[in-house]
C-alpha cells in the first residue's frame, strides 16, 4: 500500500489578516499565484516519491486551512481532531472532521477545554509519540490521547515562541534519526531528546536552518522535503543517507508554516 498524504490547496491564501504566531505580520500580502505554484511543486515531489496525495476543498476566509498537519493526529483507523487554541482557526475543525470521517476514520474528540493542534504538535518516531505543549496544545491532551490510542507519549515543552508547534523544531526521520533545533527546548527537554535518541541518530540544526524551518520537513523513507536550506544541512543529511528536496516555501512562512505543516500522513502506521 502506498503512503497517503492529505493536503489542502491555497486557493484563498491572500493576506495575513491576523497574528497568532511571531511569524505572522498583519497586512502582509501573500502572492497567491506563487503560493499555488509552490504548493503544486511540493505536491508533485511528494507524488514522485511514490506517495498518494488526497486533497480537500479549501474554505474562503480560512487561510490557515492549508496547514493540514493541524487537522488531527492520525493513528491507524483513528483521528484525534484538533481543538485549536486561537478562535481564528477553530472554524477549521468541522471541515477537517467531516473530511476525515468521509475517508473512513473513527474520530476522537477531546474535551472542550483541552487544546490540541494535531500532528503539528505530535510526531511519531516508530510507535512512540513525541508531543509538544504550551503555545498551542495543553499537556492535559497527552493523557487523553495516550488512553484513546493506547500509545506511549513523551511530552516536550516548547520554550521559544518562534517554534510554537513541535513540527517547527523537531522532525523524526527514517531509521530512528531525529532532526531538531536544540534551542527550541530547555535543558530538560534536551535531556529528554538525548535520552531517547542515541547521539549518532541526532541531527541538530543551527539557528539559520531553524529560521528557514528546515525541521518542518516531510520525511518519506530516505527522502526529506523542506524549504530552501543550507548546504551544510544537506551535506549532514546526505552523510546519513538522506536525499534533500527543496521547495521555496517563503509564501507560507509568512503565516509561520512550511513543508511539513502543509501535509498530514494518513496511513503512517499501516504501510
Ligand atoms: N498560521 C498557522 C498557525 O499559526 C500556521 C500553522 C503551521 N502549522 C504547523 N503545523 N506548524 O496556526
Amino acid at each position: 500500500m502506498s503512503l497517503k498524504i492529505f493536503m489542502c490547496p491555497p486557493d484563498y491564501y491572500y493576506n495575513i489578516d491576523y497574528e497568532i504566531n511571531p511569524w505572522m505580520k498583519k497586512g502582509t500580502a501573500c502572492a497567491n499565484q506563487a503560493a499555488v505554484e509552490r504548493w503544486n511543486e511540493l505536491k508533485s515531489i511528494i507524488h514522485s516519491l511514490g506517495a498518494e496525495v488526497l486533497t480537500m476543498k479549501p474554505q474562503p476566509g480560512l487561510p490557515d486551512i492549508v496547514f493540514t498537519a493541524n487537522a488531527a493526529l492520525i493513528y491507524r483507523d483513528k483521528a484525534v481532531i484538533s481543538r485549536f487554541r486561537h478562535k481564528e482557526r477553530q472554524p477549521e475543525e468541522k471541515f477537517y472532521e467531516a473530511w476525515l470521517l468521509e475517508q473512513g476514520f473513527k474520530t476522537v474528540r477531546l474535551p472542550e477545554n483541552v487544546n490540541f493542534e494535531g500532528a503539528g504538535d505530535a510526531l511519531f518516531s516508530g510507535e512512540t509519540l513525541y508531543s509538544g505543549y504550551i503555545p498551542r496544545s495543553d499537556i492535559s491532551s497527552h493523557a487523553y490521547i495516550s488512553e484513546a490510542l493506547g500509545i506511549r507519549i513523551i511530552s516536550l515543552e516548547l520554550v521559544n515562541p518562534r517554534f510554537y508547534h513541535l513540527d517547527t523544531c523537531f522532525c523524526p526521520l527514517t531509521d530512528g534519526y531525529v532532526m531538531y533545533y536544540d534551542k527550541a527546548f530547555d535543558e530538560y527537554g534536551n535531556r529528554v531528546i538525548e535520552a531517547n535518541f542515541p547521539e549518532e541518530k541526532r541531527i541538530v540544526v543551527n539557528e539559520e536552518e531553524a529560521g528557514l524551518f528546515s525541521c518542518n520537513a516531510v520525511s518519506i523513507s530516505k527522502s526529506v522535503i523542506m524549504n530552501k536550506t543550507t548546504d551544510r544541512l544537506k551535506k549532514v543529511l546526505a552523510d546519513k543517507g538522506f536525499n534533500t528536496y527543496e521547495v521555496d516555501l517563503s509564501e507560507f512562512m509568512k503565516a509561520g508554516g512550511s513543508a511539513k505543516c502543509l501535509t498530514l500522513k494518513l496511513n503512517e502506521h499501516s504501510v
